[in-house]
């Protein structure tokens, strides 16, 4: 696997991939790899011939306040796993090579509505960053296909949603969340929790069950978001929100719809943890 920096060394691989008729896959990624992250390599490998995989600390979706100066970065690490996994080349930039005009002159992409809720309602301007970074990458690697984890589900929708309204040329590929034995869905951020906290943390993912089962057994989705936001905070969570959405554009459900999402942000000492699942109420099914 090569490693590349610069825009000039990595249009040159690309370039000789395309002329050979290539099929090339993006995987972005903000580094410090876990399984989640190989797992969306292993998804692309199986699609195409080229796996181009990026680790770039996105400044622009992190706010005022928030982590990006402690956010691990972990390169050679990252590289020999992504080595390891089968990518073909790594594209690391700085940040001057991203945004050459600075952070605030930069062009930016705004998906208008989906933006606004949920994480995007608690962190305003992430997702603009995401967008924008990853219409950026998708201009720089133009790939046949580019895949995201479902962990981050607003995020997938965001960029579906993009990528569809600029008419860009790729496919997007969901891969479903990898989780830790416990349940608890992998997460760069799981490295911020103390061991107590760690041990706390897989019951996210069990009160979004919990919750998923009370709307399926015919609870109404207002009362059962107020009792798993209640059981969070009980065990010790801060909860950002949980909501039961429906799949299509994340509003609330009307009665007859029944392909639902129960989505949740809590933070647990100072680690921001975000988890979801996909349900059908009619069914009771977990996708
Ligand atoms: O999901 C992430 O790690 C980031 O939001 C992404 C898509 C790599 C953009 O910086």
């Amino acid at each position: 696997m090569q490693t590349v920096h610069d825009i000039a060394a990595l249009r040159d691989s690309l370039d000789a991939w395309r002329a050979a008729g290539l099929g090339i896959a993006l995987v972005p990624t903000m580094g410090n790899l876990h399984a989640g992250h190989l797992a969306l390599v292993a998804a692309a490998r199986a699609r195409v011939d080229r796996v181009v995989a990026t680790v770039f600390v996105n400044p622009l979706q992190f706010g005022p306040g928030e982590d990006l100066d402690s956010y691990p970065r972990t390169l050679g690490a990252d590289a020999r796993h992504l080595a390891a996994a089968g990518c073909h080349l790594l594209f690391a930039p700085s940040e001057a090579v991203m945004y050459p005009r600075g952070r605030d002159g930069h062009t930016a992409v705004d998906v208008p509505g989906l933006s606004a809720v949920l994480c995007g309602a608690s962190r305003p301007g992430h997702f603009r960053g995401v967008t924008t970074v990853v219409a950026k990458l998708f201009g720089l690697v133009q790939p046949d296909l580019a895949v995201f984890g479902q962990k981050d589900y607003q995020q997938l929708m965001l960029i579906r949603r993009m990528a569809a309204d600029l008419s860009m040329d790729v496919e997007i590929l969901g891969v479903p969340t990898v989780r830790e034995p416990d349940g608890l869905a992998m997460s760069s951020r799981n490295g911020y929790l103390s061991p107590a906290e760690r041990a706390r943390a897989p019951a996210l993912f069990r009160t979004l069950r919990d919750l998923a089962a009370a709307v399926a057994a015919g609870a109404p989705p207002a009362r059962a978001e107020h009792d798993a936001t209640q059981a969070l905070s009980a065990l010790g969570f801060g909860p950002d929100y949980v909501r039961v959405r429906r799949r299509t554009d994340l509003a609330s459900p009307a009665p007859e719809d029944g392909a639902l999402v129960v989505l949740a942000a809590a933070y647990l000492g100072r680690a921001r943890l975000i988890d979801n699942l996909e349900f059908d109420r009619q069914t009771g099914t977990a996708d």
